[in-house]
């Protein structure tokens, strides 16, 4: 069958909720994709950094096998080995103390907001209850992430969102303690680099500062590493890079490889205020996904792992420079670890469309920037045919 008929297929049934490109993809190996005509693309968009160990990969591949042999899921009213030890995993690997799973990033920004906002009542006031967030970032599509992503194309015809929420422009710290001490506040809530809003990182000082003013007034600081997190910036969570430690930290789309899986991660002083019946999720911790992540933290978790991201990384960014340097189109680059935004002087979107048709696979993020996101276990000499392709693009 071929691609049209496809997607005629698909329009007659599934929700126009995303204007999709007109690829309909069958297999993938390595970082390469292969769609139902057979044509290949080089993938630097891996799923929206989900993808960070490729497509195929023999030794995932074989977890997930195994696992399926044994129990693809059990109720949470017991334990699971997988989960148990993707606890003590994750715990070693964050320098944080007790984790909680669920399914996805916006599920794991809704536990961390209903674990502020609980402690904040337990332990600072009954009307502790403001989140305060970033403008142009992004949380999820459920209510109270979806409230709390600054950015409001997102939140037409929804209203009424969630109450006590306020957004504060990013990297500005005066605003922040403005607002923080404007409000009665339970969180502050915000991703170390900016994914969707553009690929912004934070700055080294600011995030020192905030993990002050935090500790001052009782405010519990939440890193929203959805994206950034599970190795893609070059350490496992970006807070290492900036020498603090968030109170609570989300993570989800690479955990697993590609299964669906998120959660959070928190110090005991608040993780204690989710008692049972607090927070649940019926497919949270399980046993598959568990696995899958086991596997991935074991590699992804490794100190030449995350060695290798970085020094890939920097190859890149290197190529990158380069062809800043001979094209005026190019206004910045910006990133971390293999978490890449390339801001143009134009709309992205015809870049975009030159360089899949050309077999590269790229996505927007901002208004302006081009994102490579794509699996860490890029090589060289796809990060030369990535960049070949995206200057010719350009
Ligand atoms: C930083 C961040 N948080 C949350 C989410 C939402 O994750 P999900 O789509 O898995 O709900 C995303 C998705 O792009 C994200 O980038």
């Amino acid at each position: 069958m071929k691609t049209e008929e496809y997607i005629t297929r698909g329009d007659q049934v599934i929700m126009p909720t995303y204007k999709r490109f007109p690829i309909v993809f069958d297999h993938g190996e390595g970082c390469f994709l292969t769609d139902v005509e057979g044509k290949q693309y080089l993938d630097c968009v891996g799923g929206i950094a989900v993808n960070c160990l490729g497509y195929n990969h023999s030794g995932l591949n074989h977890v997930i096998n195994e696992q399926s042999k044994k129990m693809l899921h059990v109720s949470n009213l017991y334990w699971n080995v997988p989960m148990i030890t993707a606890a003590e995993k994750l715990v070693k690997l964050s320098g944080l103390d007790k984790a909680f799973f669920c399914n996805s990033g916006a599920e794991a920004n809704e536990a961390a907001i209903k674990l502020a906002r609980i402690y904040a009542k337990l332990f600072k006031s009954e009307d502790a209850t403001e989140i305060i967030a970033m403008k142009d970032s992004f949380h999820g599509r459920t209510y109270a992430a979806l409230t709390a992503t600054g950015q409001p194309k997102y939140q037409k015809n929804l209203n009424p969102l969630v109450p006590d929420m306020t957004h504060v422009p990013f990297n500005d710290f005066e605003a922040l303690e403005k607002a923080a001490h404007e409000k009665n506040c339970a969180a502050i809530l915000l991703e170390p680099v900016q994914g969707e809003g553009g690929v912004y990182p934070a700055d080294k000082a600011y995030l020192k500062k905030v993990r002050d003013l935090c500790d001052k007034l009782n405010i519990v600081l939440i890193f929203d590493e959805v994206q950034c997190g599970i190795g893609r910036s070059g350490t496992f969570f970006a807070y290492q890079q900036y020498g603090i430690k968030p109170d609570v930290v989300a993570f989800a789309k690479g955990i697993a490889g590609g299964i669906p899986m998120g959660g959070i991660l928190a110090c005991d002083r608040v993780a204690k205020v989710f008692t049972p019946g607090t927070h649940a999720s019926t497919f949270g911790a399980n046993p598959l996904a568990t696995a899958a992540a086991n596997y991935v933290l074991d590699t992804v978790g490794t100190p030449e792992f995350l060695k290798n991201v970085s020094s890939k990384s920097q190859y890149f960014i290197h190529k990158l420079e380069n062809i800043k340097s001979k094209n005026a189109h190019i206004k910045d680059i910006r990133g971390l670890g293999l978490m890449i935004g390339v801001e143009i002087d134009e709309d992205p979107a015809e870049v975009i469309q030159k360089c899949i048709q050309a077999g590269l696979l790229v996505c927007s993020a901002g208004h302006s920037t081009i994102r490579f996101v794509p699996p860490l276990i890029i090589s060289n000499e796809e990060i030369d045919k990535a960049t070949e392709i995206f200057a010719d693009s350009l």
